[in-house]
């Protein structure tokens, strides 16, 4: 175990550390953002299981009545970020945000909870926070899936999390740019503007939101009324494990009930979860659900299907996928494909390796018996760290760090993966 980049990766963690959330990082990410906290949780868990527990308490906290968790809780002002409370005007207490994120929490509840060092604490935290986590599987159900068909959308490019991926290029580009109130960026005052998304994307996030806002943020009438509207392989499978998960938990703390809900909605995603299969390419792919069409495009989000239980013949695909990406990049996984006219090594979503993701992936494989080319991610990972530190994210190829740097989830990521002492 490498000891000394495990004593790094707390101290990247302790400071980005505000008390109760962390921030992913000082500077570009000056608020606390929901996934990086749940993952981050997991990092916490390994040397301060109280304070894994009150990073994911506060994200919930912050929950909506409708049962939404917000993608930024912006708990203290700072004019570094755009955009800010003043651009979101979503009306709450201490503001936040109105579209969420990939849900993550019920898997890191569950993760945190089974390898808990204090049983009782880890059940007494995990009983409060069930119903809450529930609430926000539900909200998905019920608001990204308003027709029934087991798969829910996204309406906004930053809800994936993989903000500029290639997978939303045809459908970004029906979103206007026409009538945006004028802005500044501050992100590219903080990281190189090479690595960010475009001034037209921004204009882009930028219209989604005013006219979210313009809706009053009924969430009853965003996802219809969203010209985005896209079904992500990668988003799902993370709430689909998280249901599955939640289930599990929930029968150890004896709520058979929300046991019993959470088991139904796993396994409605998975049986429908099977119509996003590309079979030329070998790994599932994005729904344009306003276009009614499927998107063909070779990114990480099809990849990362594996981290909920699919069938195993589609996780050895998923294996022997990365395996010809690895024919072309130094680093596992490549968040889109190398080979393909899009990619672009140091853009954010459009070519760099994450390594929440590669975590994601290596885990699901490993369940599914793909325990070589889940070793290889997270070998991968690591080189990545001992080459260039705690970035954002790196290029596949060149392992140069991009983004911001001392970043909260690769911290959390490398403390996991090095005590689980399987690298
Ligand atoms: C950003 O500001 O770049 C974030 O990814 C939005 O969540």
């Amino acid at each position: 175990m490498r000891q000394d980049l495990i004593d790094q990766a707390r101290d990247v963690m302790r400071k980005n550390d505000r008390g109760t959330y962390t921030v992913p990082t000082h500077g570009l990410y000056p608020f606390q953002w929901n996934w990086d906290s749940a993952l981050s949780a997991i990092g916490f868990a390994r040397f301060d299981e109280d304070r894994a527990w009150t990073e994911i308490e506060t994200l919930f906290a912050h929950q909506w009545d409708d049962g939404m968790v917000p993608h930024i809780i912006f708990h203290k002002p700072d004019d570094g970020y755009f955009p800010g409370p003043e651009v979101w005007q979503t009306n709450r207490p201490v503001p936040t945000t109105g579209i969420t994120q990939p849900a993550v929490a019920g898997f890191a509840a569950r993760r945190i909870y089974d390898r808990a060092v204090d049983p009782v604490l880890a059940a007494d935290r995990a009983r409060a926070l069930l119903p809450r986590i529930h609430a926000w599987h539900e909200w998905f159900y019920r608001y990204r899936d308003p027709h029934g068909t087991g798969l829910v959308a996204i309406i906004h490019p930053w809800e994936s999390g993989r903000d500029n991926s290639v997978d939303w290029d045809d459908a970004f580009a029906r979103v206007p740019t026409e009538g945006v109130a004028p802005f500044q960026r501050r992100d590219t005052a903080h990281a190189d503007p090479a690595h960010r998304p475009t001034d037209e994307q921004y204009k882009r996030y930028i219209w989604l939101v005013e006219h979210f806002r313009n809706l009053g943020w009924d969430n009853t009438k965003l996802h219809d009324a969203s010209p985005f509207r896209m079904v992500d392989p990668g988003f799902n499978a993370i709430l689909i494990r998280s249901c599955a998960d939640l289930a599990v938990l929930a029968d150890n703390l004896g709520e058979s009930e929300i046991a019993r809900q959470s088991r139904a909605f796993a396994e409605r995603g998975a049986k429908a979860f099977e119509s996003l299969w590309n079979g030329p390419l070998g790994q599932y792919v994005c729904l344009d659900r306003a276009a009614s069409k499927l998107v063909d495009s070779p990114s990480i989000g099809g990849l990362l299907a594996a981290f909920c239980a699919i069938p195993r013949d589609r996780a050895a695909a998923i294996a022997a996928r990365i395996g010809t990406l690895a024919e072309s990049a130094r680093f596992m996984v490549p968040s889109h494909d190398p080979e393909a006219a899009e990619y672009d090594g140091k853009r954010y979503w459009r070519g760099p390796v994450w390594l929440i993701v590669n975590y994601m992936i290596a885990d699901g494989l490993m369940a599914a018996g793909q325990e070589a080319i889940a070793q290889r991610i997270e070998t991968d990972s690591i080189r990545l760290i001992e080459e260039s530190g705690f970035a954002e994210y790196y290029d596949p190829i060149t392992a140069e760090p991009c983004g911001g740097s001392n970043f909260t989830w690769t911290a959390a990521m490398v403390i996991e993966i090095l005590s689980a002492e399987r690298t």
